[in-house]
C-alpha cells in the first residue's frame, strides 16, 4: 500500500487550526456552558481542566504520535505497529464511530444553519416548530452534509486546511464581541456570579463522568480523529506544542463561551439551567427580545454553525481516510460514499424531535429518543472506551519507548521527564481512570435497567 496522494497539512499553523476546529465544536459552545452551570460552575471548570489536563493530553499524545509515525489512517496505523491482530477493531470502532457521530451530530448542526436565517429574517415560532417539521429539519441535515462534502471533497490542504485557516479566525473574533455585547447587559454579573459561583458541593461521581466524558468529546479524542491528523503531519513538526495549543485554545473558546450565553440569559430573566435547551430554545427568545438581538443572535448561530463545520470536517475525514488508504479508493469516491451511508444512519436521528413518534421515544429503552441513544452509544461511551484502548495499546504493546522517541522527533526535550511523566500517565493512571469510571457508569446503567 502506497501512502502516496494521501495529503499533507501545507504548514504548522494549518495544523494546528485545522485540529483546533475539530476540538471546537458544538461540544464547547454548546454542550460546556451548560453541563457547568448544572455541575457546580467554577468547581466543574477546575475540575474538567483536571481531566484534560491528565487523561486528554496524554491522550491526544498517544493518538497524534501513532498517527505521524505511521502516516495512516486509525485502522492502518494500528495494523502497522500490531499486525493482523485484533487490536485493529480498536480502529474500526473509530472509523464506525466516526460515521456514527456525524449522522446525529450533523442534525443538530444543520439546526445551527436554520437558525442563522431563523434570527437574521425573524421567522417567529418555539424550537420545536424546527426540529418537529421534519422537511425542514432533513433539509438543513442534507444542507450542511453538503457543506461538509464540499470541504472534505478538496483534500487534506486544498479542503480542510484552506478552510479551517479561513474560519477559525472568525471564531474568537465573534465570540469576543457577543461577550462584550452580554456582559454590558443590566443584570449580566448576575449570570457571571452564577456560571462560576464554585460548588464544590456539586461534585459527584457522576460529575467527574461528565467532565471526563466531556474531556473526549470535546478534544475530538478516542476515535481516531486525531491519529488521522496526525498522519498528515511531517517528521519534523512538533507535536507536544501543536497538540498543547490545540488543547490550550479549546479550553479557552469554552470558558468564553459561558460568558457570551449567562449574562445574557440572566439579564432577559431566563433559566439558566435549562440545559441542552439553552442555545436553542431560550438563546433565540432572548435575541428576538433584546435590543440589537438580530445583529447579535445572527452573529452568534454564525459561530455556532462554524465551530460545528470544521468538527464534521474531521468526523467525516476519518472513514474517508480509511477508504483511501486501505481500499485504495479515490478521495471523491470515498467522500461521496462515506456521506451517503451518514445520510442513511442520519435519517432516524432527524425523526427523533417528533417526526416519528417511534423514534422520538423508543419504548424499548424507557423513551429515550433514537438520537440520545446514539450520543449515548457513540458520544459517551465508545469515546472513553477508544481512547482507553489506545493508551493500553500505545503504552504496553507498541511501548513507551517507541512512542516517546516519535515525540521526541520535533521536540527533543521531550525525551526526559516530560515523556517519562507522559509514559506513566499512558500506561497507568489513563486505563485505570477510565476503566473506573466505565465501570461506574455501566453500573449507573444498570440501575436505570432495573
Ligand atoms: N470535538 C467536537 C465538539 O466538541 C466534536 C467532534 C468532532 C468529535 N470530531 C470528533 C468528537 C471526533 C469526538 C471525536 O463538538
Amino acid at each position: 500500500m502506497t501512502t502516496e496522494g494521501r495529503g499533507t497539512w501545507g504548514s504548522r499553523l494549518g495544523f494546528v487550526l485545522a485540529a483546533a476546529g475539530s476540538a471546537v465544536g458544538l461540544g464547547h459552545i454548546w454542550r460546556f456552558p451548560y453541563i457547568t452551570g448544572e455541575n457546580g460552575g467554577a468547581a466543574f471548570v477546575l475540575l474538567y481542566i483536571l481531566c484534560v489536563a491528565l487523561i486528554g493530553v496524554p491522550i491526544l499524545f498517544v493518538e497524534l504520535a501513532l498517527g505521524r509515525h505511521a502516516q495512516l489512517n486509525p485502522v492502518g496505523a494500528i495494523r502497522k505497529i500490531t499486525g493482523n491482530s485484533a487490536w485493529k477493531y480498536v480502529g474500526y470502532l473509530g472509523v464506525a464511530a466516526g460515521v456514527c457521530i456525524l449522522s446525529y451530530y450533523t442534525v443538530v448542526a444543520g439546526w445551527t444553519f436554520g437558525y442563522i436565517f431563523k434570527t437574521a429574517f425573524g421567522w417567529g415560532g418555539p424550537h420545536g416548530q424546527l426540529t418537529g417539521n421534519v422537511l425542514l429539519n432533513a433539509l438543513l441535515f442534507l444542507a450542511f452534509m453538503l457543506l461538509t462534502v464540499g470541504v472534505v471533497y478538496g483534500g487534506v490542504q486544498g479542503g480542510i486546511e484552506k478552510w479551517s485557516k479561513i474560519l477559525m479566525p472568525i471564531l474568537p473574533l465573534i465570540l469576543v464581541a457577543i461577550i462584550l455585547y452580554s456582559l454590558t447587559l443590566p443584570g449580566a454579573m448576575e449570570g457571571v456570579r452564577f456560571y462560576l459561583r464554585p460548588d464544590f458541593s456539586a461534585i459527584t461521581g457522576q460529575t467527574v463522568l461528565m467532565a471526563l466524558g466531556q474531556a473526549f468529546f470535546a478534544n475530538s479524542l478516542g476515535m481516531g480523529a486525531m491519529v488521522t491528523y496526525g498522519s498528515y503531519l511531517s517528521k519534523n513538526e512538533n507535536i507536544v506544542t501543536s497538540g498543547l495549543s490545540v488543547v490550550g485554545f479549546g479550553i479557552l473558546i469554552s470558558f468564553l463561551a459561558g460568558f457570551a450565553i449567562f449574562p445574557a440569559v440572566f439579564a432577559m430573566g431566563q433559566d439558566p439551567a435549562a440545559g441542552p435547551q439553552l442555545v436553542f430554545v431560550i438563546l433565540p427568545e432572548i435575541f428576538a427580545a433584546m435590543p440589537g438581538g438580530l445583529v447579535v443572535g445572527t452573529a452568534f448561530f454564525v459561530l455556532l454553525a462554524i465551530a460545528a463545520l470544521t468538527s464534521t470536517i474531521s468526523l467525516l475525514e476519518v472513514p474517508v481516510a480509511f477508504l483511501i488508504d486501505e481500499k485504495g479508493m479515490r478521495r471523491k469516491v470515498a467522500t461521496w460514499l462515506v456521506a451517503g451511508v451518514t445520510v442513511l444512519f442520519g435519517i432516524p436521528s432527524v425523526l427523533s424531535f417528533g417526526g416519528s413518534a417511534f423514534f422520538t421515544s423508543l419504548p424499548f429503552l424507557g423513551g429515550m429518543s433514537f438520537f440520545d441513544l446514539m450520543d449515548f452509544i457513540f458520544g459517551a461511551v465508545a469515546l472513553p472506551l477508544g481512547g482507553m484502548l489506545f493508551a493500553i495499546l500505545v503504552g504496553w504493546r507498541w511501548g513507551m519507548a517507541r512512542a516517546v522517541a516519535e515525540m521526541a522527533q520535533g521536540n527533543p526535550a521531550f525525551m526526559g521527564l516530560p515523556g517519562a511523566v507522559w509514559g506513566f500517565l499512558v500506561r497507568y493512571v489513563c486505563p485505570a481512570v477510565i476503566f473506573v469510571v466505565m465501570l461506574h457508569q455501566t453500573g449507573i446503567l444498570r440501575k436505570l435497567m432495573e
